[in-house]
């Protein structure tokens, strides 16, 4: 027995996905989407698709007309299990303080170790629960979230068990990954830690069986290339798909690490070169900007239209984290397109098909063509160009995941 999970009809635009060649959205005006068994079963003018799959069969239906229904965006990378906030920081970086010396003083990412490691489970878990509700209402239906606030063998795999049950519990799917090498803890050496990512905390997350991507911060000051590679190498061997934070506040080689281990994905990339795009391209890395950082830092934003102009698939991410806090996609995709050189339509791509790609999902997830998951999002807004023209506004009305009304 098969079930007719949702039928939405009569969108004003409903966006199936990227064109064959890219270049655009396929589109059908007074759309419809029909979603069986989770899975989309059916998109295409509403009177094709209500004749085979009629609204009134189905346990949720929804008129759009006058609205937009796009794809659930797909979040690759948050660091959105944390304890504590940093907004003092915010307004100290304002002052003219910078990322690099708050980290150096103890601060940034340690102080919400000290935070996460004083916090059980049943607290962090609370706290991601409370952050994917706000996400899931701007449209979120699929986010990564790291480990990494641990940076010891115990928290680390607490906060990858917290991860595991919010993904149980909450309708968004949660994509965990292992960042034991996102800094080196206080009173470390590098080498030292280094060496006990590899040889204590893998083999342990890789024993758990959690984690399915290991993610390290390649910076200066943090993590070197050969470092980096190390932890990289272990991950693989234990089953990890790896990931890398490369070429953030400054030009070290993460990306060419990157494309030599066959990450996922290279994330951040403000200081890449065409050499490094390149490189990406060739090995088949998917880039992901996260614009929401560079304004936070008052960055110089990573330049979109240079990896699109190559044929990269861009994708872009909130990095929702105590010091980049938004959680908005629609926030990310405005800035990717005012400050990064995208167009609405490249946006709304990389915050869906390319994000799944970032993350190694190829079931069509981040687009509604048949068999691909049954999530998706209807604007209070009659196009896809109102995500990132409604910059500061959520223009999500209402979100299906699997195929069930999960937010209105
Ligand atoms: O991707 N750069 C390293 N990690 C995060 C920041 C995490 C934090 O500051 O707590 C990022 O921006
Ligand atoms: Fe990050």
């Amino acid at each position: 027995m098969t079930a007719l999970d949702a039928v939405v009809y009569g969108a004003d635009e409903l966006v199936a996905g990227p064109t064959a060649d890219g270049s655009g959205l396929e589109t059908y005006e007074d759309g419809a989407v029909a979603i069986v068994d989770g899975t989309v079963a059916a998109v295409g003018p509403t009177a094709e698709v209500t004749a085979e799959y009629p609204p009134e069969n189905a346990s949720h239906t929804v008129d759009a007309s006058g609205q937009a229904v796009v794809p659930g965006f797909v979040d690759p990378h948050t660091h959105a299990l944390f304890a504590g906030d940093r907004a003092d920081e915010f307004a100290a970086k304002l002052r003219g303080k910078s990322y690099q010396d708050i980290l150096a003083e103890g601060g940034g990412i340690l102080r919400t170790v000290r935070a996460v490691r004083d916090a059980d489970e049943e607290t962090l878990l609370s706290n991601l629960l409370a952050h994917l509700d706000t996400m899931l209402a701007h449209g979120t239906t699929t986010v990564e979230v790291k480990s990494g606030y641990g940076l010891d063998t115990e928290t680390e795999l607490r906060m990858l068990r917290v991860i595991d049950s919010a993904d149980d519990i909450h309708p968004v799917d949660v994509v965990p990954t292992f960042m034991g090498a996102h800094a080196v803890p206080e009173g470390w050496d590098t080498d030292d830690y280094t060496a006990s990512v590899v040889d204590e905390q893998i083999p342990a997350v890789e024993s758990q069986g959690i984690a399915e991507f290991c993610d390290v911060f390649c910076e200066e000051g943090v993590f070197s290339v050969a470092q980096s590679r190390r932890v990289l190498e272990a991950g693989i061997a234990a089953g990890l798909t790896p990931k890398v934070h490369a070429e953030e506040l400054a030009h070290i080689g993460g990306t060419q690490l990157a494309a030599d281990v066959g990450a996922a994905s290279a994330d951040h990339l403000l200081h890449a070169t065409s050499e490094d795009i390149d490189a990406l391209v060739e090995a088949d890395v998917t880039p992901v900007l996260l614009p929401g950082t560079a304004f936070g830092l008052g960055a110089t934003y990573a330049d979109a239209a240079a990896f699109r102009d190559r044929g990269a698939p861009v994708a872009v991410a909130t990095d929702f984290n105590p010091n980049c806090h938004s959680h908005s996609m629609g926030f990310a995709l405005s800035l990717a397109c005012v400050e990064m050189g995208l167009t609405p339509a490249e946006a709304l791509v990389a915050g869906t098909k390319h994000a799944a790609l970032a993350l190694d999902r190829t079931d069509g997830l981040g687009t509604l063509r048949e068999g691909a998951p049954g999530d998706a999002v209807v604007l209070a807004a009659p196009s896809h160009v109102h995500i990132p023209y409604q910059y500061g506004t959520n223009v999500v009305d209402t979100v299906l995941k699997d195929g069930s009304v999960v937010s209105t």
